[in-house]
């Protein structure tokens, strides 16, 4: 397909409920070091996973207004609560001006090859859970696959505090997976842009008789998967791109956290998207 070279240059925006999101973006960032990344994250109306479908919709809708303005050339969106609520609407409403990447189809295709006929366990927000956004996905992949869910809300608040890799947070982890809901499963999905940083406590959990998988590796291969394919990779440049980080609303507490999940600490700007 023949691209100006200039929409090859034009940025990727992702969104997200609030930082969390920076774990896709920092796997994004380093799998595609010539991309500029537009990141917008609703801290204003941070959690979306508590969040009916409806307002996770019509927040999405105007937060992709913002990135096509930015003239992003592909919209990811890490976070799995809104994937869940609101890709296909969204898909629908960029329609031509760009595509649209989520985070639930490509960890989808990964269990569909690897675990056929077999239980696969996964967890997220209520919002995720209970919208069944993947069980849909998987059982129309008719492989077989059961997928037992179960809703961990305690975790994504837990993690944005930096309250883990400690006691009281191993007790709290091993009371979620010790669920019935989870009996049996060989895989576990982590289906919330939090759990990366949990992922060496879950491991430690399971010992190894479980696989824990992390989509953002997935996420971003996708990614890079796409923008090869429609001849859209940026040009190498002289200086790294500067990235922008944008959230709906600003406390100095969402920008130290950002060392948490985008590996160091990055500058966000507020932009009031609901004044
Ligand atoms: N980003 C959300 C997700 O991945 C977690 C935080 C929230 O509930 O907003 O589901």
């Amino acid at each position: 397909m023949d691209h100006a070279p200039s929409r090859a240059n034009q940025p990727i925006g992702l969104f997200d409920s609030g930082i969390g999101g920076l774990t896709v973006a920092r796997a994004v960032a380093q799998r595609l070091p010539h991309e500029r990344l537009v990141y917008f994250g609703d801290t204003a109306h941070l959690p979306y996973g508590d969040k009916s479908t409806a307002a996770i919709q019509s927040y999405a809708v105007k937060i992709c207004d913002l990135l096509l303005r930015q003239q992003c050339k592909l919209i990811m969106i890490p976070c799995n609560s809104a994937s869940a609520a609101a890709y296909d609407l969204v898909r629908e409403y960029v329609g031509s001006k760009a595509r649209v990447l989520n985070v639930i189809d490509p960890i989808v295709a990964y269990v569909g090859q690897h675990y056929a006929g077999r239980a696969v366990g996964l967890i997220g927000t209520k919002q995720t859970v209970n919208s069944n956004a993947y069980k849909k996905k998987i059982d129309a992949l008719d492989v077989g696959i059961d997928l037992r869910s179960l809703a961990t809300p305690l975790l994504a608040p837990m993690i944005e505090e930096g309250f883990f890799q400690n006691k009281i947070s191993d007790d709290i982890i091993a009371s979620y997976l010790a669920h019935p809901a989870l009996a049996g499963i060989e895989a576990l999905v982590l289906a919330c842009t939090h759990y990366p940083l949990i992922k060496p406590q879950i491991d430690a959990f399971y010992a190894g008789k479980v696989a824990v998988l992390d989509a953002s590796e997935a996420v971003a291969a996708h990614a890079a998967a796409y923008l090869e394919a429609e001849n859209l990779l940026a040009a190498p440049a002289a200086t790294a791109p500067a990235h922008h980080f944008y959230v709906s609303d600003f406390t100095p507490a969402f920008e130290q956290s950002t060392r948490l999940f985008f590996g160091q600490e990055v500058q966000l700007e507020l932009y009031p998207l609901w004044e």
